[in-house]
């Protein structure tokens, strides 16, 4: 059973100035809730027992969002606010743990991973990229079907959609055989870092959702820096594909890169239309634009 999952989050979000000059990008709020609480509840809604944040000292107000914060508690309860205390203390449920361990140097993302080696020992563990929200079109929750397909396969699971030819070199792309169908897995044949355009062996594009064996973390001892000058993931990934059955995962669901402006604003006008409380009133707002 895959119980952990590694949400590297030491980046430093230039994509993202002037408002990630002091707060984390990951603490930018997406209707009423960071946007990593999104992808927080994406991993436990798959089985996800414990979050290791890799994480950098600019980004103390994470690891305390996802703490008690007995002093507000205390002042709500006081006020007997007590729906607002219910909101902030049920962030995650009682059997879902938050660790962090430190990325020292940024040193690209695959380092990012080895740096929490020890915290996953010897289980197969999920890696969430909390740059890019995932919205389920049902119930339906693309990690979790990854992780019933690993189980089946034993093979790691790289989520994958499809993206327009002339932005392949922005993403991890697969080479497949046959390409997947939404909500299933085909064998891969390779992975390559941000290919250049013209040259990507598909549009297939890796949206930073993994399920991988420990082994990988050898492999990424054993990566040489590769795009950017940086430990790639995708490198030790293509390793693993040497030996190992690694297969390409078409997700069902929609994608926001929230690492970008207008994937940001993107998202917000997505989650907020479907916000169970301000949904309809926000869909009002917005009529009243008149665009
Ligand atoms: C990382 C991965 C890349 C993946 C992308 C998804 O790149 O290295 O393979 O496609 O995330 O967002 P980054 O965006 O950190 O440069």
């Amino acid at each position: 059973m895959i119980k952990k999952a590694i949400l590297p989050v030491a980046g430093l979000g230039t994509r993202f100035l002037p408002a990630s000059k002091s707060i984390p990008k990951e603490m930018v709020t997406v209707v009423d809730r960071p946007a990593i609480e999104y992808v927080v509840k994406e991993a436990i809604a798959a089985g996800i027992e414990q979050i290791i944040l890799v994480t950098h000292s600019s980004k103390a107000s994470i690891e305390n969002y996802f703490d008690r914060n007995f002093e507000l508690e205390t002042t709500l309860e006081q006020k007997k606010k007590l729906d607002l205390l219910a909101e902030i203390t049920q962030i995650l449920p009682e059997h879902v743990s938050v660790v962090s361990v430190r990325q020292p140097q940024p040193l690209g993302l695959g380092h990012a991973v080895l740096c929490a080696k020890d915290i996953v020992g010897n289980e197969p563990f999920a890696v969430l990229l909390p740059d890019v929200l995932v919205k389920n079109q049902s119930e339906e929750n693309d990690l979790a079907q990854m992780i019933v397909q690993f189980e089946r396969s034993n093979a790691a699971q790289i989520m994958v959609e499809a993206v327009p030819d002339d932005l392949v070199d922005q993403y991890g792309i697969v080479d497949v055989a046959v390409s997947p169908e939404q909500g299933q897995s085909q064998v891969m044949q390779g992975i390559v870092e941000k290919p250049a355009v013209g040259t990507a062996p598909s549009n297939l594009s890796v949206i930073g959702r993994y399920v991988l064996p420990a082994k990988i973390m050898h492999l990424l001892e054993k990566t040489p820096r590769g795009a950017g000058n940086e430990i790639q993931l995708t490198d030790a990934i293509a390793m693993l594909q040497q030996t190992d059955v690694v297969e390409a995962y078409r997700m069902c669901g929609q994608t926001f890169d929230c690492g970008s402006k207008l994937g940001y604003l993107k998202a917000v006008l997505h989650y907020g239309v479907t916000h169970p409380k301000l949904g309809a009133e926000f869909i009002e707002l917005i009529k009243e634009l008149k665009l």
